[in-house]
């Protein structure tokens, strides 16, 4: 579980997260939605101590990680998986070295150890027999699962994306998303995922905060979110391309009726 108590962010003199408060359970896929420029990203680097919220507190399982010393944050980071806009996997690297980088950098099993725990991960995105093919050699989508098989080789308890789908077609990202929430579920990871794509939102929007201008506007699930009575809301929702093929639909099935 991860709580954020009174977050604010500035830069200089201008506020771009302004008391933020919430819970991210475990086992859930939790969503931070909302426009481009909302402060989605910053919200995120500050979670995981990338940058240094101007007030509050971000807590681990009780942890405050806004506290802690460098070195108390880098043992807190071998604990969360990451997967930032864009795969950033290592070009120069196979797809198999990729995913085992975490563990020749940061743990202290044997090569043998290293490699069996990187196959399991790469069996468990379907990747196997991509595994010495080089990231340029793949698909976008399939980059996506080698980041995401690298996020969780160190069985992280946190498990941060930024955005996963950007740059992916609608099919591929449906793939994606439920693999996110599959893998949340197994590991029982608290998984935060920022988004402003609608058919995320619907299809794996477990418990979903929606910020507007850096300030948390709503909170809810994807059941509650296409009646939620907020204006900023509504205006992210009503103009998705998703809710404007079911109003297609709708008016389509009202002209037959
Ligand atoms: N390092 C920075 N210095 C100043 N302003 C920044 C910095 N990083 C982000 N911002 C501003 O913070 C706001 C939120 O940005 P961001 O979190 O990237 O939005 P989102 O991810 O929701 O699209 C934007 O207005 C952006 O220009
Ligand atoms: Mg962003």
């Amino acid at each position: 579980m991860i709580e954020i108590k009174h977050l604010y962010k500035s830069f200089g003199e201008k506020e771009v997260l302004h008391d933020i408060n919430t819970v991210f359970e475990d086992g859930k896929t939790n969503l931070i939605i909302g426009q481009s420029g909302a402060g989605k990203t910053v919200l995120m680097q500050n979670l995981v101590g990338l940058l240094d919220p101007t007030k509050g507190e971000v807590l681990y399982d009780g942890r405050n990680i806004v506290t802690m010393t460098k070195r108390e944050k880098i043992l807190m980071r071998r604990e969360m998986g990451m997967i930032f806009q864009g795969s950033a996997l290592f070009d120069s690297q196979t797809v198999f070295e990729n995913v085992r980088f975490p563990l020749d950098m940061f743990s202290d099993m044997t090569a043998k150890e290293r490699d069996k725990q990187a196959q399991k991960c790469l069996d468990r995105v379907n990747l196997t027999s991509a595994e010495a093919k080089f990231p340029g050699e793949i698909s976008g989508g399939m980059q996506k699962r080698v980041a995401i098989a690298r996020a969780i080789v160190m069985n992280p308890k946190y498990l941060f994306c930024d955005e996963p789908n950007s740059g992916l077609d609608p099919k591929t990202s449906l793939v994606i998303d439920q693999l996110i929430t599959e893998i949340t579920r197994e590991y029982n990871m608290t998984t935060i995922i920022n988004t402003h794509d609608m058919n995320s939102v619907m299809g794996i929007g477990e418990n979903i905060i929606f910020i507007a201008d850096g300030k948390k506007e709503w909170q809810g699930t994807k059941d509650t979110v296409i009646s939620a009575k907020n204006k900023k809301l509504n205006d992210l929702v009503f103009a998705s391309d998703l809710f404007k093929k079911v109003k297609e639909v709708e008016l389509e099935e009202e002209r037959k009726a």
